[in-house]
């Protein structure tokens, strides 16, 4: 047996970098912190020349062959950060089925085909650690397989994404631009490759499907989760939400009424108070809200993305894989028990919502009874009404606050409202989420 307990990482980019530059910086107390030391062996990737923002370490190989790390002889962990589907899945199944322990930042692939990795790992005998795919430095996911899991848990609520929470937070701030914010989001090292990824809201899905397949012991898979990121938001959105005191955030949102309720599982902007545990979390910052039935809500909140948050994540499954090894035993991380195949999700239009429409309408006596008379149609009543602005024979700029009502009932509503001609702005429909 080696003194040492040694790892590769397949895929040198951003975030490989992040970790080697971590262990690099702290190796000392790392190892002062775990039974055996740890040491980085090999790097691979496909790409040896690019110059990376790191040095590789003079003791480490660096090499274009991905199955030296996979299939190594000499390692122990393998750290998968080449990101997507493929190879990455091929990479993830060899080096499980070779007996490596895993860890990955890979949220993709875990919200497409955890079950199948996780059922491998466990086949194996070895585990697939994930803490760096959801909520960047934040231990989310550690949070939820050890400190909460003696809870029932009632819903997982937060802000996954960091490029999306700075794009939101510099616009309504300043009245940025959305692209020339994306391309900041972008040079920081926030953004994914595609960033349409981000601002889609599809990284935010991948990773809500994991703590909700995590949370309610379910098979929950990016195809089940309800997605609308950013890209349709608007100044005026942002200074409606700032009238009201609210934020406007995207949101992922796990939830279910009773244990053996369906899940909700969605992705949307949002509107929040301001002054909520999620509603004043800005920039680049994460934050989750989990409610356990004993616990009551706990909020974690740090930085979401960028490769020192990342790292941090990596490196600490590392950590506890090293302990892992020398204690022997099962891992403290498979108490949670994600039941393969098994999946009831609420679809979104069943789900009963408060929504706030932003109307401006055409100044003229009837404008107003024919929303009314559209709401009416659907069952939608309102709760509040605002007039936000008022040019007298031009226009009456209005925001209605509904109360609950079914999602299929608001989007039909407003999808009637569109089609009459008073409308001086086209309508649009702002999600409420209560906290
Ligand atoms: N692009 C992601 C984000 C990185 O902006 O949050 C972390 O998953």
């Amino acid at each position: 047996m080696s003194d040492t307990i040694r790892f590769g990482i397949v895929g040198f980019g951003n975030i490989g970098s992040g970790v080697v530059d971590l262990f690099t910086r702290n190796r000392e107390m790392i190892n002062a912190r775990i039974p055996r030391p740890l040491e980085l062996v090999r790097l691979a990737d496909k790409d040896l020349t690019t110059p990376r923002p790191v040095e590789v370490p003079p003791s480490v190989e660096f090499t274009d062959d991905a199955n030296s790390v996979l299939r190594g002889e000499d390692i122990d962990i393998v750290i998968e950060l080449v990101g997507g589907l493929s190879p990455a899945r091929q990479f993830v199944e060899t080096a499980l089925r070779s007996g490596k322990h895993v860890v990955t930042a890979n949220k993709a692939l875990l919200a497409d085909c955890g079950a199948e990795l996780f059922t491998i790992a466990a086949k194996g005998d070895v585990s697939l650690l994930f803490e760096a795919a959801v909520g960047g430095g934040i231990p989310i996911i550690r949070t939820l397989q050890q400190g909460l899991t003696a809870n029932s848990l009632t819903s997982v609520r937060g802000i996954l994404n960091g490029t999306c929470n700075y794009i939101l937070t510099r616009m309504a701030s300043e009245g940025s631009k959305f692209k020339d914010v994306l391309k900041d989001a972008q040079r920081l090292g926030y953004a994914e490759p595609d960033p349409t990824f981000d601002v889609e809201g599809y990284d935010t899905a991948h990773k809500i499907a994991i703590l909700a397949s995590l949370a309610f012991g379910q098979d929950i898979r990016f195809s089940d989760v309800f997605v609308e990121g950013i890209t349709k938001v608007r100044a005026e959105d942002l200074a409606l939400a700032a009238e009201q005191g609210c934020a406007l955030k995207l949101l992922a949102i796990a939830r279910r009424e009773a244990p053996e309720a369906p899940v909700e599982v969605r992705v949307h902007p949002a509107l929040l108070p301001r002054t909520s545990s999620l509603g004043g979390v800005d920039g680049v910052l994460n934050a989750v809200e989990v409610v356990g039935d004993a616990v009551g809500p706990v909020v974690l909140i740090g930085a979401g993305a960028g490769p020192a948050p990342t790292a941090s994540a990596v490196l600490s499954d590392v950590m506890n894989l090293a302990q892992q090894m020398v204690d022997g035993g099962a891992p403290l991380d498979r108490r949670l028990k994600i039941a393969v195949g098994k999946r009831s999700v609420r679809p979104m239009r069943q789900i009963a919502l408060r929504h706030c429409l932003s109307l401006c309408l055409l100044d003229r006596p009837s404008a107003r009874d024919q929303v009314r008379a559209a709401l009416e149609a659907e069952s939608v009543t309102v709760d509040r009404e605002v007039i936000r602005g008022h040019r007298e024979g031009e226009y009456i700029r209005l925001a209605l606050f509904t109360d609950l009502a079914l999602e299929a009932n608001v989007q039909a509503a407003i999808n009637a409202i569109s089609e009459l001609d008073i409308n001086a702005e086209p309508p649009s429909v702002l999600r409420r989420e209560e906290m």
